[in-house]
């Protein structure tokens, strides 16, 4: 079989250089992007040192024309584009105020916030599947594989993320049904995992998060990784439109 030319958004760290670990592991040529690109060469150099074979491209996937020319130059550079990963992804952290005092205070950054949250987390997406399978097309299959979020499902204080992670699940239905049969879109909703992202959070609350996951324990980044990988393959052939929760028993719909 050829070469298989996958991108990964959001691959600098965590959950998205998980996924282009395990896809240059089983064979594939990986594009990794970030907005970050000292980290991202980084990441790049480890790879190559272990045989892995990967490219970095600092691209910030919440710019049309930044993704419009990283798509093209990916597309020219490796012979096309055979799997897109919609990974990147911010949490500003912005809540709903509980008070009128608040509220005014905090508006304006609380706004910002939300604006950042939806250009990266779902215009990023929309735009990077709109681009990624225009690509695609031109080889007449592909696989799209989006990151969503179990706060995509639940009531969150941080409504910017949340709707756009929902947006996200909404958006592979769309894109599913539109590039059906030739490409397979599909998402994962993550639940906690142990990167930079959920770092941030108190360790009381990491900890009374923990007593409520069935599994007792946040995920690695490898447990997503995995079901990418098989998102990614032809075990997954008659798969699309869906989101699979990877969430330890958290949420259970
Ligand atoms: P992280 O913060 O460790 O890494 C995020 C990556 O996205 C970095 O490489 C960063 O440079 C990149 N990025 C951010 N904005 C970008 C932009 N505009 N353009 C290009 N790259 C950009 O995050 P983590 O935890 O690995 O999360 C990855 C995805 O998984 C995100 O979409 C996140 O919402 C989702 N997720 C994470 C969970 C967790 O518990 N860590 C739970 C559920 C979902």
């Amino acid at each position: 079989m050829e070469q298989q030319i996958a991108i990964v958004t959001g691959a600098s760290k965590g959950i998205g250089r998980a996924i282009a670990e395990e896809f240059a592991a089983n064979g594939k040529y990986v594009a990794l992007i970030s907005r970050n690109s000292e980290q991202l060469e980084q990441v790049v150099k480890e790879l190559n040192e272990r045989g892995r074979l990967c490219s970095a491209y600092q691209c910030d996937v919440s710019d049309s024309n930044q993704v419009i020319d990283t798509f093209d130059r990916i597309s020219r550079e490796l012979g096309g584009i055979d799997i897109l990963v919609n990974n990147a992804g911010i949490n500003s952290r912005r809540t709903i105020p509980k008070n009128n005092e608040d509220w005014l205070v905090n508006f304006r950054a609380n706004l910002e916030g939300w604006n950042k949250e939806l250009a990266t987390n779902l215009s990023g997406v929309y735009v990077c599947s709109y681009i990624g399978s225009s690509h695609m097309l031109k080889k007449g299959q592909g696989i799209i594989i989006n990151v969503s979020s179990i706060k995509g499902k639940e009531p969150t204080t941080s409504p910017g993320y949340g709707s756009s992670k929902a947006g996200v699940i909404k958006l592979t239905k769309d894109f599913a049904k539109a590039l059906a049969p030739k490409i397979r879109v599909n998402c994962i909703a993550p639940g906690f995992i142990d990167t930079g992202m959920t770092s941030e959070l108190p360790e009381d609350k990491k900890e009374s998060y923990r007593k409520i996951i069935p599994l007792a324990r946040f995920g690695s980044t490898q447990e997503i990784a995995k079901v990418a990988a098989f998102l990614a393959s032809e075990n997954a052939s008659y798969i699309t439109g869906a989101t699979i929760d990877v969430n330890g028993g958290y949420l259970m719909d």
